[in-house]
């Protein structure tokens, strides 16, 4: 237990940033901006702990957004990474890790029959969007208010995450026209769905979702609303497109589309993933159909590239990591996570602190709200600053939490009983802390 934490060197180290990187981080969530303080810099880390600059260590439930599913430097997945790199970082050929990558997924998740392998997972989803238009000739896109997709301009309309931390609209830079072909609905509202065909027969080429979204906390798909999707856009003649970048093998060993299935004859036609399948190395891919995949130049006429894209070095890890996912893992996944879920929700209700936990599969997060929350609007409902005082005194009980309300919590196979204990121990001041009326 920290409690007297120290963090000078980060402190240090974050004016040093500020001084030469746009606020200090390379991805805005980083900043700490919706809890307050000072981000830490991490040094190490190793199974289910990671210690900063300062010498403090702690149990992390963020797992660098999702990737870290085995846990820090897994030992054969470490292994692997310096077997590729000893054979070189780069050829931008051809290589058999790529090819591997793209057979362990095509393998798991059985409608991804053909997928391309890219570097992040903004990359995955405005490619995947470009495939769609450019295979059924239309420009419009539906999304749903609350899910992020990354950062590309049609997909940053209304985006959670980072875009929900900041509490803006969208972004500035992203021009009327990159943004006019996206429309954005209420997640789970089905008459919304079906006006939006309704209003534009013909012209949508896609509805894209994620898969359950986790972007604004996690909200699952209500019963039926999947398949009113896939037979709403399918009966249109548009695509459905499901983002798996968050839930793609984090959930089940073929992510949630292992756990929900096919839903009837209905599916998605294309899936991006990303996170996990790259192990904490750059990669992230989407796949679907060969059909529709088939648009792809060098075979068809819609283009897509990267220099990148398949790199070795990356591919090896994400092949490791996902060869070391099997079923005992996503056993061990669903325990801790609903152990550390309980543990939260004890110590909340006993300090009286207005909660709602809500899960896909390992994912949760918990709401600082007083009602089931089903999308965007609900979401934005709850109380973020109670969030950032429990945030802060859970880490300075050493435990490391995502900075943001509106954020799941990640687990890895490396979170143990002990990683259990401490965050139990943590847990009733930090729900102390939420209580606090300031
Ligand atoms: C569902 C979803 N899609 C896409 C992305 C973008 O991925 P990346 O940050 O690798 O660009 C994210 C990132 O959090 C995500 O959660």
């Amino acid at each position: 237990m920290n409690i007297h934490r120290d963090d000078e060197i980060s402190r240090t180290w974050f004016a040093r940033a500020q001084e030469v990187i746009p606020g200090g981080v390379n991805s805005p969530v980083r900043a700490f901006h919706a809890v307050g303080g000072t981000p830490l810099f991490f040094v190490s880390g190793r199974g289910a702990e990671v210690v900063d600059a300062d010498g403090n260590s702690y149990v992390d439930l963020v797992c660098s957004w999702g990737p870290m599913i085995l846990g820090h430097s897994h030992p054969e997945v470490r292994e692997a990474v310096e077997a590729a790199v000893a054979r070189g970082f780069s050829f931008g050929a051809p290589s058999m890790a790529e090819v591997l990558l793209a057979e362990e997924i095509c393998a798991r998740v059985e409608p991804v029959e053909s997928v391309r392998l890219v570097s992040s997972g903004t990359e995955a989803t405005m490619s995947a969007i470009r495939v769609a238009r450019g295979f059924t000739g239309r420009n419009k896109i539906v999304k749903f208010a609350g899910c992020y997709h990354g950062h590309s301009d049609a997909l940053l309309a209304e985006a959670g995450s980072g875009i929900a931390t900041f509490a803006l609209p969208g972004s500035a830079g992203v021009t009327a026209g990159a943004a006019g072909d996206t429309i954005v609905l209420p997640y789970n509202d089905p008459d919304a769905l079906r006006a939006a065909f309704a209003a534009h027969p013909g012209e949508i080429a896609a509805v894209i979702t994620e898969a359950v979204p986790a972007n604004m906390g996690v909200v699952p798909p209500a019963a039926g609303f999947d398949t009113l999707i896939s037979a709403t856009a399918h009966a249109d003649g548009a695509l459905v497109i499901s983002d798996e970048v968050m839930t793609g093998f984090r959930v089940s060993r073929s992510g949630w589309y292992g756990i929900a299935g096919p839903e009837g004859q209905d599916t998605a036609d294309l899936f991006t993933f990303g996170k996990v399948i790259g192990g904490g190395l750059p990669v992230a891919a989407f796949g679907g159909r060969a059909e529709v995949m088939a648009v792809l130049a060098p075979a068809g006429p819609v283009y897509q590239a990267g220099t990148l894209s398949g790199n070795p070095v990356a591919s090896a890890c994400g092949l490791a990591t996902l060869q070391n996912c099997t079923e005992a893992v996503y056993t061990d996944l669903n325990h801790v996570s609903r152990a550390i879920g309980d543990l939260a929700t004890e110590a909340l209700s006993a300090a009286g602190v207005p909660h709602r936990l809500q899960r896909a599969g390992n994912l949760f997060s918990i709401f600082f709200v007083d009602s089931d929350v089903r999308d965007y609007d609900q979401a934005r409902t709850q109380d973020t600053a109670a969030y950032a005082r429990f945030f802060h005194a859970m880490l300075d009980h050493g435990v490391s939490l995502p900075p943001s309300a509106y954020e799941a919590w990640f687990v890895s196979a490396a979170h143990d009983e002990d990683s259990l204990e401490r965050i139990a121990a943590a847990l009733p001041a930090a729900a102390e802390a939420a209580a606090r009326v300031d």
